[in-house]
């Protein structure tokens, strides 16, 4: 049977900023690998939406795009089950982006959550954000509708952009007729990691990370910084599991032994120093195999090239594609007369 045909799309993106780290890992990369093997999957490096906060440092938003890619590899996420590619690669985004500019009124754009946390956390006064910042979450939505995905995994905080999404795509069907279907946001199960300092939550920004691309000897320095139960002073004080980040990373990545790991920390049998240690062998061994896939890949440039290549023109094939249907639509591009 054509099985291939009525698989479901899935488009989802990261920003580049930063490389990944072990909270995307657990937020939304073993979710990702499962995705694989039953959708047809869209996974693209958002560096036109990197820009919009990071245009004084293109050079960074370069780097950061080309080691995101790298670490999709690395992860398995596999080029030819899924479509891997780079959002600037695809022109069309920009198109679509500039169109659906029109549907969108200003005072709607003000009104999505997301800009306000990012004027706070980049110290942007109200009034001073670009519009290309304004205009982000309406990039997002040309990012989905271009591939008329059907289901975009993302977290909570993403909602509202896919909100707009469904609206934008609405407007657009009731003004030139069906384009593209209104596509839903598939949220996991809430599996946030915190930071090694105890921020509730791992980011590259807050310097609070442990990258997939971090060395052995990397992984046990930031695990022996992880900050512990501060009433746990010796190592056979009672301690609290629930206020230490070494035992949330237990939690995430070595399910199995949590609950002996809780037992012995709160008897005061498990010191802090042995449970680091511990956490911090779970996580090199989970590292090792997408350290060695990293190596590799990094070996045969020539072959990371090409596979780059494949998805970007695979995703533009398809982007192509809706683009002439929306020119068409909005009667836009070659007149041709006659
Ligand atoms: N805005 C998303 C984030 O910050 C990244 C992203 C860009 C995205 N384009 C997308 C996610 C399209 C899903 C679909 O995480």
């Amino acid at each position: 049977m054509e099985e291939k045909t009525v698989k479901k799309r899935i488009l989802t993106g990261d920003r580049a900023s930063g490389n990944l780290h072990l909270g995307h890992y657990v937020g939304s990369i073993v979710n990702r690998l499962k995705l694989q093997e039953m959708y047809d999957c869209y996974y693209m490096v958002a560096d036109l939406h990197a820009l919009t906060t990071h245009y004084e440092s293109p050079e960074e938003v370069r780097e950061s795009a080309k080691s995101i890619f790298v670490d999709y590899l690395s992860v398995g996420l596999d080029p030819y089950k899924s479509t891997l590619f780079i959002q600037s690669c695809v022109p069309e985004h920009s198109e679509l982006y500039l169109l659906f500019q029109m549907l969108v009124t200003i005072s709607r754009a003000e009104r999505i959550p997301t800009l306000k946390d990012k004027l706070e956390d980049l110290h942007i006064e109200e009034g001073l954000a670009s519009l290309g910042l304004l205009g982000y979450p309406v990039l997002q939505a040309a990012d989905i509708l271009l591939y008329r995905a059907d289901l975009v995994p993302v977290g909570e905080d993403q909602v509202s952009h896919i909100e707009l999404t469904r609206e934008i795509a609405r407007r657009f069907n009731y003004l030139y007729g069906q384009t593209f279907p209104e596509p839903e946001a598939m949220l996991s199960e809430v599996s946030r990691l915190p930071g090694i300092n105890g921020n509730k939550k791992m980011s590259k920004s807050l310097g609070n990370d442990i990258s997939l691309s971090a060395s052995k000897e990397e992984v046990r320095e930031k695990v022996k910084a992880m900050v512990t139960d501060p009433e746990k002073i010796r190592k056979d004080d009672p301690g609290h599991p629930d206020v230490c980040t070494v035992f949330a990373f237990h939690k995430a990545f070595n399910k199995e032994n949590a609950p002996y790991i809780e037992t012995a920390c709160k008897n005061g049998r498990l010191g802090c120093v042995a449970d680091k240690e511990d956490l911090a062998a779970i996580l090199n061994e989970l590292l090792d195999p997408i350290r060695e896939r990293r190596a590799q890949i990094l070996g045969n440039p020539k072959n990371l090239r090409e596979l780059l290549d494949m998805g970007n023109q695979k995703a533009r094939s398809v982007a192509s594609r809706t683009m002439e249907e929306v020119r068409e639509k909005m009667r836009i591009g070659n007149p041709r007369f006659g």
